[in-house]
């Protein structure tokens, strides 16, 4: 007979100890660095390769991390904002002094001279995510005063942040954010840059740029190649920032030469997003003046994110702005999903992407969901953001979902669905980066890939588990 008491201690006793395994590697992936007399609690997304901190990476650990450790999520965030420069600009990397594991390296980018404190940092963003985390961070944590003093120092360097992106990234005040490089994006080697990248003549990229990447990529050391981005990929994302370090990270120059611009959705859904978090913050612990800014860029995005719905496709699409064009990319990836997210999907539009996502044939796969529809010719189930699923963006289309569970009871069952079939995914292969989507039939088939240990992929757990009680 089923002994539902029996049953449901071993349940819990398991996720105790997947939630004790995710906070031993959010232990030991944090370290303490000093730059320049001064010292920094920092954690990094894995202890090979990726050994600095990334900005979204860290905001998203202090989402997971504050239901265990209030004090390591104030830390994450607040050692990011150390990393910022004099323009408001906040870099996608804070590296760590004397690491040599991760190319490229810091003096590449050559930016000292915008930081502070001798800190070295990229010259590009990442999803900005960080008003987001912020925000979340304050409402779960319970000490007041270390909250009040936390968001007292955080509150001027997001709203700097958000001002440098408005005015740099939309300067044609349209709603939406250009990115510049991949890897603003968050989905390096998505096949939706293909058709941007493939512009980049590889004849006219410099022999120095492919010989040092050549002789300093560290990726494909540690990590099967096959999973991760081509060779080509990397010549062009060396040669986008040896561009930009000629233009003196001007980026009103930048905007205007660079050969890869894109109003992306997932990072403009996440800065619709975030907007609303920081105008939340300001309400609560400034004024409504303050606010208020922020509210209206919100409102701006979620109308221009509607506006990227292509009826022809069935999909929100990414738009390619590279030097006046203005061209939908109607690639299947699951950034369709990602206006969600952002409260901007209408009724009808509703209906599509619930059954998109729904549709085993493209995203609900064994596990779900993949980072490109399965059934796309540009489909692989192995490499990196062409295929395989990763728990990040699985979090936000599951958060994106439940803000119209009240719209549509199929988002809500779907999110529920979504945050249990993570949490399997997790739990039956450990906490790596990204995972094979796929079924294959075998039981013994490693389905995690890129790198283990992975620390966004434990403060996901923690957050999918904190969710499902
Ligand atoms: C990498 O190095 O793979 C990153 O995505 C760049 O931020």
């Amino acid at each position: 007979m089923f002994n539902y008491d029996k049953e449901n201690s071993i349940m819990i006793k398991k996720q105790l100890e997947l939630v004790n395994e995710a906070k031993e590697i959010l232990e030991s992936n944090t370290t303490t660095v000093s730059v320049n007399g001064k010292h920094y609690d920092r954690i990094i997304p894995s202890r090979d390769f990726y050994v600095h901190q990334w900005l979204w990476d860290s905001a998203g650990i202090a989402m997971g991390r504050v239901h265990i450790d209030e004090e390591a999520a104030f830390n994450d965030l607040l050692s990011l904002i150390a990393g910022q420069w004099h323009n408001g600009l906040m870099p996608h990397i804070i590296y760590n002094p004397g690491e040599t594991r991760y190319y490229p390296p810091a003096d590449l980018w050559q930016t000292a001279r915008f930081t502070r404190d001798g800190i070295k940092t990229s010259g590009i963003t990442d999803p900005p995510l960080l008003a987001i985390a912020a925000a979340y961070v304050c409402d779960q944590a319970t000490d007041e005063q270390k909250k009040r003093d936390f968001i007292n120092t955080l509150l001027p360097c997001m709203m700097a942040y958000h001002d440098h992106l408005k005015r740099y990234r939309d300067p044609e005040d349209c709603g939406l954010l250009t990115i510049v490089h991949p890897w603003e994006s968050g989905t390096d080697d998505s096949p939706g840059w293909d058709s941007i990248l493939n512009r980049i003549d590889l004849n006219k990229i410099p022999t120095e740029i492919k010989a040092n990447v050549d002789q300093n990529r560290k990726d494909t050391k540690y990590d099967n190649a096959e999973e991760r981005p081509t060779r080509n990929d990397y010549y062009r994302y060396i040669y986008l920032i040896e561009l930009f370090k000629d233009l003196e990270w001007d980026y009103t120059k930048i905007l205007h030469e660079t050969p890869f611009a894109v109003k992306s959705i997932l990072f403009n859904s996440i800065w619709e997003r975030a907007n609303e978090a920081l105008a939340a913050l300001l309400q609560t612990y400034r004024n409504q003046e303050e606010a208020h800014k922020y509210q209206q860029w919100a409102e701006q995005t979620q109308k221009a994110l509607t506006n990227t719905w292509s009826e022809e496709h069935n999909q929100y699409c990414d738009i390619d702005v590279t030097q006046g064009r203005h061209q939908a990319i109607a690639v299947p990836t699951n950034a369709m999903f990602m206006p969600l997210y952002a409260g901007a999907v209408p009724d009808h539009q509703l209906n599509i992407l619930l059954n998109r996502l729904s549709n085993d044939d493209e995203f609900f796969t064994e596990y779900p969901v993949p980072s490109t529809a399965i059934n796309c010719r540009f489909f692989d189930k192995d490499r990196y953001w062409r295929g395989p699923t990763w728990p990040i963006t699985n979090y936000f289309i599951i958060e994106g979902l439940k803000r119209y569970k009240a719209r549509h009871q199929d988002a809500d069952q779907l999110a529920n669905l979504l945050i249990q079939k993570t949490v399997q995914m997790i739990k039956e292969n450990g906490f790596w980066e990204y995972f094979d989507p796929l079924e294959d039939g075998s039981e013994d088939c490693e389905k995690g890939m890129g790198f283990s240990s992975f620390s966004w992929t434990a403060a996901i757990l923690i957050q999918l588990l904190h969710m499902m009680k």
